[in-house]
């Protein structure tokens, strides 16, 4: 339990029935389920409290934008913002004066240990009621300090009893949630805050219960011998804000601040370092900075997990083995995490990735997956730690696309983990990705999730958009993660949602839960984009609640990171939930995976690198036809893996979905899908679509200036207009690269024909020299200019002879490769149109790239330029470092085309 509040529930009165019948008052579908940890907020029952007028009180949720005085606070949020408090702001909310008298006055911690989480609460509710209400409240350690005044108490509820012997709970608690931790209280305070944030009061809710119980996050911080300054793996936000050179900050100030964000979400427990684990983690100067980790998550009830090395025995241990069964190997282990635990008594537990993507495992030495499992979950089991055991195990170097038609690396975690059911000890859960293959931006759920019935699961959701632009591009995940959590695979035809499968429910297990891959970094905004946080609130969310909408959780977030402007609500609602489609219709369809660069970096489009190569991640696209054959009859049984009912509607092409279409089947580029279009002619309108919706997204958050503070709104206007120019490099290259293989011209007439564009290679170039660029869909008509080498400066330049004089917008597709710092400039008749930088690293944190592709081409566009007929255009590129300032081409477009 936790959060005992009392005037300041009475605030809420209006909505929650009368003041002391506990009966009526809301109980959260939360709460509903029978846990045993979770928060519980009711009110004080002390009967001196002064009864709120609530007639003369300001309205329970907040007033519209046409009110006056709503406009000044509107105006006092357009503070610049850097990101760092994320949902936390605790910003003013309107009339916020109004509600001073009905506010307590005390807050009465039934802990005053430093650094409990009952502290925090404390401190929390401090804080976030000062930021809210403008309005002081001291912290006490008994209500008797408080005297008369009305207060706000925050224990568990032993503490409560303590001090108020004869007390009673009210029947909520029959719900189950009778807390004994201390976490809770500081949970309850966290969502009592957001309530109050929001200055929802009809949204009252007295109690909450985490769906399940493990809700972690994964952060693939890379821990190396030095030399790698803090790097994280698949992170888009800065360097670590835990590890520096190979060992453990000295200011971890940003950890304790990640911290809070966590807790503010029920998230417990933190994996802080990468699943492809370093060995030296373990070295005794690193088990003390990990301790120091631990001791600034502590006050938050985040509690510290460990990724760890397999080989580490071997590597570290100078063992001549690291076979789990051998003596001295689990002697070693034994002893690690006795060491740790000596340091870290809460630590929550250990992650392992073994045995994949040459990763070292237990199957090294023809060891079982379980057997290497329990080794640590025996280890931890006398300090009551767990152990997640990723189901990732697959082996990249032998699977043969061209001679095994029925090679799958999608079958890898059920044919290595379903005969291993009810082998595992009971702290050990089984870390799933939700799907079969790697967070693309479609793949069906993991069957898997379905084979462990004895083994706890928990699901692996990837917060960092690692296939989904990286931060660069707006995609707002949640709605897909729903779409997960919310499958029934119908395990022996009963309901079997995935939310109930990992909570526990289904089963009837106890451990389970989320891990969500966050990677957060020492950019101020964490992510490094603002918007970006949707989804790491929406990971915390749900795994608190799997039943919440994507467009609730998003509301909420956005109040709370934006303030209460109704317009700004629903612009960024509306571009955040049009973005995983949008995505999706401008990467891969129909199930084909994202489509991205597998090879190298996993952002930009190159189609070609998924066939051809061990990673499994097969289109088989070929000049007829496209899609892996998963089938049971004629494929590689994939589909066959799901339980029965799921089975048969993915084997046959009539009953597939659509969208999972080509992950299922391999059908020609004529197939008609449900919709009545060809494969091949949705392939070409869904990049036109997608990448159109992603042109809106720049008007639509222009439209918010003013509304939200500078600082935000040009960081955020900046990735827009990258996304919008990115989007249509990918529309064009995976367009061209379907048509070369197909032959199949779009219906449209749209496909390889530009009629505003000029190919750079096509203009009068000095300094410049054509390249021939590889893919060779990632260039307008396969080439592009560099600077030739010993050039200091380029220019290609050509005169409009074929438009008409008017007002145009005039684009520049180049390539920034993050290499160097080069300069562009546009010229109409030797007038300056604009100049820009390739300073993708730092605006858009891009890894640099050596190479001229998907990944480094670009646009910019400059709107509205008058353009007389017979101008001179003349672009003059600087090149810097080793980047030659390329350009793909130019394009002077009618205004609002984006071609
Ligand atoms: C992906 C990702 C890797 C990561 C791996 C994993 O393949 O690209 O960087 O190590 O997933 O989840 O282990």
């Amino acid at each position: 339990m936790s959060l005992l509040a009392s005037t300041v529930n009475d605030l809420r009165r209006s909505n929650v029935g009368p003041a002391n019948d506990k009966h009526s008052a809301t109980v959260h579908p939360e709460a509903r389920h029978n846990r045993t940890s979770g928060p519980v907020i009711y009110k004080d029952v002390r009967a001196s409290l002064p009864h709120p007028d609530l007639t003369s009180h300001p309205p329970s949720t907040l007033p519209t934008m046409r009110s006056p005085w709503f406009l000044a606070a509107v105006a006092s949020l357009v503070v610049a913002e850097d990101g760092l408090a994320g949902w936390l702001r605790y910003a003013p909310i309107p009339s916020a004066e109004c509600y001073h008298k009905r506010l307590p006055s005390a807050i009465v911690t039934l802990n005053s240990t430093v650094g409990s989480p009952v502290h925090t609460a404390g401190k929390e509710l401090a804080q976030g009621i000062e930021g809210i209400f403008g309005k002081n409240l001291k912290l006490v350690a008994t209500s008797d300090k408080a005297g008369s005044e009305p207060t706000v108490t925050v224990g568990t509820v032993a503490a409560f009893i303590d001090k108020n012997s004869g007390a009673k709970f009210p029947d909520l608690i029959e719900d189950g949630f009778h807390l004994n931790n201390e976490r809770g209280a500081l949970y309850g305070t966290f969502h009592y805050l957001s309530l109050l944030a929001r200055g929802n009061a009809s949204d009252f809710t007295l109690t909450s219960n985490p769906d399940a119980p493990i809700r972690w996050t994964n952060e693939w911080n890379n821990m190396a011998d030095g030399g790698t300054h803090g790097s994280v793996e698949r992170g888009y936000g800065g360097k670590s804000i835990f590890f520096w050179d190979g060992k453990i900050r000295d200011d971890l100030t940003r950890a304790g601040q990640y911290a809070r964000l966590l807790a503010s979400l029920g998230i417990n427990a933190a994996v802080v370092n990468n699943v492809n684990a370093n060995a030296s983690t373990l070295t005794p100067a690193n088990m003390d900075g990990l301790a120091r980790i631990a001791d600034v998550f502590r006050p938050y009830g985040v509690q510290l997990g460990l990724s760890l090395n397999f080989a580490s025995p071997q590597v570290l241990g100078e063992l001549d083995t690291f076979d789990p069964l051998d003596a001295k190997v689990v002697k070693w282990w034994h002893g690690i995490t006795d060491e740790l635990y000596k340091r870290i008594p809460d630590m929550a537990g250990y992650l392992v990735k073994a045995n994949s993507e040459g990763q070292p495992g237990p199957m090294t030495y023809n060891r079982t997956l379980a057997d290497g499992a329990n080794l640590f979950a025996r280890a931890l089991k006398p300090h009551g730690g767990i152990i997640l055991f990723r189901a990732f195990v697959y082996d990249h170097r032998t699977l043969n696309q061209t001679l095994d038609w029925k090679a799958d690396r999608a079958n890898a975690a059920v044919n290595y983990f379903d005969h291993l059911d009810g082998q595992f000890e009971p702290n050990v859960a089984i870390q799933i990705k939700h799907g079969p293959i790697d967070f693309q931006v479609r793949e069906p759920v993991s069957p898997l999730f379905a084979h462990l019935v004895k083994t706890p699961s928990v699901v692996e959701l990837q917060v960092s958009q690692e296939y989904f632009g990286q931060q660069a591009h707006l995609v707002y995940i949640a709605p897909m993660w729903k779409e997960v959590l919310d499958f029934d695979l119908r395990v022996d035809g009963k309901p079997s949602v995935v939310s109930d499968i990992v909570s526990g429910r289904r089963f009837g297990r106890k451990l389970g839960g989320y891990a969500g891959v966050s990677n957060v970094g020492t950019n101020t905004t964490w992510l490094g984009s603002h918007l970006a946080m949707s989804n790491l609130y929406a990971f915390g969310r749900l795994a608190w609640n799997p039943k919440q909408t994507s467009e609730g959780m998003l509301k909420e977030w956005i109040q709370l990171t934006f303030g209460h402007d109704q317009k700004v609500i629903d612009v960024i609602t509306k571009m955040s939930m049009q973005s995983w489609p949008a995505y999706e219709n401008y990467s891969g369809n129909l199930g084909l995976q994202t489509l991205t660069d597998l090879l190298l970096g996993h952002f930009g489009p190159n189609p070609g690198t998924s066939d051809g190569n061990p990673w499994g991640c097969w289109t088989r696209a070929d000049e007829d036809s496209i899609g892996m054959d998963r089938t049971v009859w004629n494929g590689t049984g994939f589909a066959g893996q799901y339980p029965a009912e799921v089975a048969a509607r993915y084997e046959r092409i009539e009953t597939t979905p659509d969208n999972l279409l080509l992950w299922f089947h391999h059908v020609p580029y004529t197939h008609r899908l449900k919709s009545g279009k060809t494969v091949i002619q949705h392939f070409y309108d869904a990049h036109y679509d997608g990448s159109a919706v992603a042109q809106t997204f720049v008007p639509q958050w222009q439209s918010l200036k003013g509304h939200i503070d500078d600082e935000r709104y040009e960081h955020m206007l900046f990735r827009l207009k990258f996304q919008a120019g990115h989007s249509l490099v990918w529309r064009d290259s995976i367009n061209q690269f379907y048509f070369n293989k197909s032959s199949i011209p779009d219906e449209a007439g749209r496909v390889g024909n530009h009629p505003y564009r000029i190919e750079a290679e096509d203009m009068e170039l000095d300094g410049y020299q054509s390249y021939r660029v590889s893919p060779f869909e990632t260039a307008s008509k396969f080439h592009c200019v560099v600077t030739s080498s010993n050039s200091t400066q380029g220019t290609a330049s050509t005169t409009l002879s074929k438009i008409e004089t008017g007002t145009y917008d005039l684009a520049v597709n180049y390539y920034d490769m993050a290499l160097g710092n080069s300069t562009w400039e546009a010229y109409l008749d030797d007038k300056l149109v604009g100049r820009w930088h390739g300073d993708f690293e730092y605006h858009v944190g891009r890894a640099s790239s050596p190479y001229i592709d998907g990944q480094t081409a670009t646009r910019i566009t400059f709107k509205g330029v008058s353009i007389r007929k017979g101008s001179k255009l003349k672009l003059v590129g600087k090149p810097d470092g080793k980047e030659p300032a390329p350009i793909d081409y130019v394009s002077i477009l009618p205004e609002g085309i984006a071609d």
